[in-house]
């Protein structure tokens, strides 16, 4: 969050000399990046590497060398976005695919995080830090669609906030489900940040995170109990705070269960959506909830209470629903089932099932009336960048 000091250096891995020329010259017409043309140089923060028909070989050497820290991060530009590039390309760490023809806004969009990235990890103390927000999502209760209501906060904030940062993390300790709704294999190992408390930092999170096409970085759910007693108390936390000085949105989905680390996570949040449907049981447990989170000193103001499958016709009404919990319905989401289910099984969120549909526009309007999104241009989508054609 503070500004880059020094120029990111890009080498060019290219056989394909259209391609070659488009990258020099989008890359060289953006400030804080230069050129590597030299091939003795020690190290190259960026790679971006053409891979053809064996990506398999090309990628292992790809990999050793980042291992050995020769180069910093991997973006892989291709002909075709197959399973057979795309998936050796992941495992390798790659961190954006760009497919041919390259498309000059994608590559903007890329660098403009990678640089990002990097000023976080190198300049923390250049300017006093600047914490990223946490945004909890927590049902009233279960099933009332708080799992997509987080996925798709946090893909359209990115969408309206391309250059930041933004993370979303599962705390349902076994019934995360967060990496099926964004069709993501899960990476991600709580146990061994556990051990690890002690270097929770930039670089470490960075390398730990799962990447979704979206652009956002995502936390998987513990996936398993602590039966031993191993994991440190507090973890979810913990990792929260690590992850505050590097993102600048952090979107949770919540456990329902209202604990002391919930409760401290709650209190570092600067926004926290409870997620309910127009009923009468969701109602009277959106009212206890917001009383018990008050009596243990959590800020009203920083409550949004979220009508989830909203109908014009239901049984209870917005007058009525306010007037049972004693606060106002803050936002809207129509109810669309059929939609919902598509998103879900496909591991897509609802703008990229539909993006005109009723509720993936009200998520959309919904992230752009989060501080620091208002003013901006209104409803400048950014496609979904990084392996969005799978
Ligand atoms: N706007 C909507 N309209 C209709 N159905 C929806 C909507 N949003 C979510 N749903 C549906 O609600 C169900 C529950 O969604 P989801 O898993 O997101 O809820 P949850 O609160 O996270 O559940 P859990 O308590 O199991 O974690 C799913 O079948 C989903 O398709
Ligand atoms: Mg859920």
């Amino acid at each position: 969050m503070a500004a880059a000091k020094s120029n990111l250096s890009v080498r060019l891995a290219i056989r394909s000399n259209e391609v070659l020329r488009a990258l020099r010259e989008i890359i060289g017409r953006m400030d804080g990046f230069v050129l590597q043309e030299d091939p003795r140089a020690s190290r190259v923060d960026i790679l971006v590497l053409e891979v053809g028909n064996a990506p398999e070989q090309e990628l292992e050497t790809i990999r050793a060398l980042m291992q050995a820290g020769v180069v910093g991060s991997l973006f892989i530009t291709s002909t075709q976005a197959t399973p057979e590039i795309l998936l050796p390309a992941l495992r390798a760490g790659a961190k954006e695919f760009f497919q041919q023809p390259i498309n000059a806004q994608e590559v903007i969009t890329a660098l403009g995080q990678a640089k990002k990235l990097e000023t976080t990890t190198h300049d923390a103390e250049a300017e006093p830090l600047q914490l990223g927000k946490i945004h909890c999502v927590l049902g009233a209760k279960g099933g009332v669609g708080s799992t997509t209501f987080a996925v798709n906060l946090a893909t359209n904030l990115q969408a309206a906030l391309p250059e930041k940062l933004i993370a979303l993390v599962d705390l349902n300790r076994l019934t995360g489900e967060v990496p099926l709704f964004l069709d993501l294999e899960t990476g991600f190992n709580w146990e061994e940040i556990g051990n690890n408390l002690n270097r929770l930092d930039e670089a470490y999170l960075k390398s730990a995170l799962i990447r979704h096409a979206s652009g956002i970085y995502v936390v998987p759910a513990p996936a398993t109990l602590d039966l031993d007693g191993k994991t440190p108390a507090n973890l979810g936390a913990h990792i929260l705070s690590g992850m505050q000085s590097v993102f600048d949105h952090i979107i949770v989905d919540m456990e329902k269960r209202i604990d002391q680390e919930a409760l401290h996570i709650l209190s570092a949040a600067q926004q926290l959506y409870l997620i309910a449907n127009l009923t009468m049981p969701c109602m009277v447990s959106v009212k206890r909830l917001t009383d018990t989170l008050r009596e243990q000193g959590i800020q009203e103001s920083k409550m949004r209470v979220v009508a989830n499958r909203f109908e014009k016709k239901s049984q209870i009404d917005l007058q009525e629903a306010a007037r049972i919990i004693g606060k106002e319905i803050d936002a809207i989401i129509p109810n669309d089932y059929r939609l919902s289910m598509m998103g879900i099984n496909r591991g897509k969120p609802l703008a990229e099932v539909d993006s005109n549909s009723a509720a993936a526009m009200a998520y959309g309007e919904l992230a752009e009336s989060i501080e620091g999104v208002e003013g901006r241009q209104k409803s400048r989508r950014r496609g979904w960048g990084l392996f969005q054609r799978r």
